[in-house]
């Protein structure tokens, strides 16, 4: 594995360990009030994550465009401000819910600029 698909990978394994830890901290306290933030670095952060660097692996052709490079920077930079908005957000920091939504604009345009390299890739004939 390397490049964005490998950059993928490495973004994944944070957010699961980042995820997890956060999972076991809510079990311990028996405070679920995190239990969104926990649950979109899992699913939206190192489910996804992991699924775009296989996506990659098995199509270098698509790995190596400048697009590629661009998806991964959007995905990982809206995602943080995603999760890390939503962790404060819920925290009691009301000022958050810009990031927050700022962050989900930038993921949901992520996943349609992934939508757009991944699509055309699939359907190639090729
Ligand atoms: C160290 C391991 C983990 C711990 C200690 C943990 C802990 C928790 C806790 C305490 C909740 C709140 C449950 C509730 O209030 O109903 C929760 C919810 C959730 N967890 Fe985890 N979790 C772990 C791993 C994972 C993993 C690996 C995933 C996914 C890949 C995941 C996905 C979710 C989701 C999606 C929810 C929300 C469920 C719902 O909407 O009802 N968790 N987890
Ligand atoms: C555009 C970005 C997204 C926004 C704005 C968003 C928003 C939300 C909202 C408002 C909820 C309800 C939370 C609650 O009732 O407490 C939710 C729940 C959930 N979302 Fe998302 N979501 C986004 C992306 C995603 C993605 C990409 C995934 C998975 C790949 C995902 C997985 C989940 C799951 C598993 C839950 C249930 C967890 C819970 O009940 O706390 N979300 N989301």
């Amino acid at each position: 594995m390397q490049g964005v698909a490998r950059n993928f990978f490495t973004l994944a394994i944070i957010y699961a360990l980042c995820g997890m830890a956060l999972g076991i901290h809510m079990a311990i306290s028996q405070d679920h009030g995190q239990m969104p933030t926990h649950a979109h670095i899992m699913v939206a952060g190192w489910l996804m994550s992991t699924v775009f660097a296989f996506f990659y692996h098995l199509f270098p052709a698509a790995a190596g465009r400048t697009l590629a490079m661009v998806h991964f920077w959007l995905t990982a930079v809206s995602g943080v401000a995603l999760v890390v908005g939503l962790y404060l957000l819920l925290a009691g920091n009301e000022a958050m819910e810009a990031v927050t939504g700022i962050g989900s604009m930038g993921f949901y345009a992520a996943m349609f600029l992934f939508a757009f390299i991944a699509l055309p890739t699939v359907y190639s004939r090729a």
